[in-house]
């Protein structure tokens, strides 16, 4: 009998249920009634704690479409699974790794992000055999050129985006879009070049704010009545970019607005007196069922890391390169980002059209 753990683990995105469905029907499809499949609720702390259930069959019926994460997930910092819990004594690790040879797995699936992935490998290290796939809405993981959830994402932002275009334009309103991406300015890059924003802000490029005021002004002088900026949440001005990191991450704390798009909008009302509203749709951008795209990848993602469990491959996360799905060695994964690239050709592009990137 093959016994294969599933956990998704981090903030929760589209495609997650479609990427499980992928990998359980490759598995059933393979091993028959010669394998058991355990669901291990809300991510790592359910490894911590034993929770876990031996999933049916029917268990992955009819989730291809479904938003969310059937298992259940949690955010467990990675910097803290060394830590020891004082009160508890309780060793994180060593846990994991009982609760794994309890279950007398053959293997563990991982669906994470960037610090689930820092786990993973750390799990993959200790002996555990891990396959990982790429989940993210901000499309950060290195190794991959897409994680998913990254698409469907985009979708809805854009959406966002072309929604705000009809009210921004009838009241002749500077608008600001907040989209998600702390680190990685992917997702404001891509769903404010859908949506058609003069402004995009992302944390890999500081802006100067006074440019983005210039970019405003010019639009308005060429008869233009309405602005649209697409800001990432950690979209960062170029005067806090270059405080060393303790100060930068002091000074961003210390935000004296509820996020840096309330800032910049503050200052454009100030320097242009046009009417500047904020627009923050949130983990609206986590949210409902994945699009097509995401669908056809994680079935693709779910299907390779079936395979790479047929083949007793571990240690490895599918990851897509250049159309085909791939096995990327974890330990290359783990603790790198990918962020855009600021000699990114999409970068080029965008400004070729006239998007100011406040640099
Ligand atoms: O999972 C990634 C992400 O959605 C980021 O884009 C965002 O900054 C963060 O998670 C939000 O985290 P939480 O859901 O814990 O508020």
């Amino acid at each position: 009998m093959k016994r294969v753990g599933i956990l998704t683990s981090g903030g929760d995105c589209q495609g997650l249920n479609s990427a499980i469905r992928g990998i359980a029907k490759a598995l059933y499809e393979h091993y028959g009634d010669k394998v058991e499949i355990y669901g291990i609720i809300d991510g790592y702390r359910g490894l911590i704690n034993e929770e876990y259930r031996l999933m049916k069959p029917e268990d992955f019926s009819g989730i291809l479409t479904r938003g969310g994460t059937i298992l259940g997930t949690s955010r467990q910092p990675f910097k803290l699974m060394r830590v020891v819990d004082e009160e508890t004594s309780v060793d994180k690790v060593d846990k994991m790794k009982k609760t794994y040879k309890k279950m007398k797995l053959d293997c563990l699936v991982i669906l994470g992000g960037n610090g689930t992935h820092k786990t993973a490998n750390l799990l993959s290290e200790e002996g555990l055999n891990v396959v990982t796939m790429p989940k993210t809405i901000d499309n950060d993981i290195w190794g991959t050129d897409m994680t998913f959830g990254f698409l469907s994402a985009v979708d809805i932002a854009t959406n966002v985006i072309d929604c705000i275009h009809t009210t921004a334009t009838s009241h002749g309103r500077v608008f600001i879009v907040e989209c998600m991406g702390h680190k990685a300015g992917w997702l404001t890059l891509y769903a404010g070049i859908a949506g058609g924003a003069d402004v995009i802000l992302i944390p890999e490029i500081p802006y100067n704010i006074d440019k983005v005021i210039d970019c405003i002004k010019a639009r308005t002088k060429s008869g233009k009545t309405f602005s649209i900026l697409a800001v990432a949440e950690g979209a960062v001005s170029d005067e806090i970019a270059k405080l060393p990191k303790k100060k930068k991450k002091e000074a961003i704390a210390n935000l004296m607005y509820p996020s840096v798009s309330y800032k910049i909008a503050h200052e454009i009302e100030e320097a242009t007196g046009q009417e500047t509203r904020v627009t923050v749709p949130g983990h609206f951008q986590r949210g409902g069922s994945p699009n097509a795209y995401d669908r056809f990848i994680t079935t693709r993602f779910g299907a390779a890391a079936a395979g790479l469990i047929i083949d007793g491959k571990y240690g490895y996360m599918t990851g897509l390169v250049d159309g085909k799905i791939v096995p990327v060695p974890l330990k290359e994964v783990a603790g790198k980002l990918k962020g855009v690239p600021v000699d990114s050709e999409i970068i080029e592009s965008a400004k070729q059209i006239g998007i100011s990137f406040g640099d």
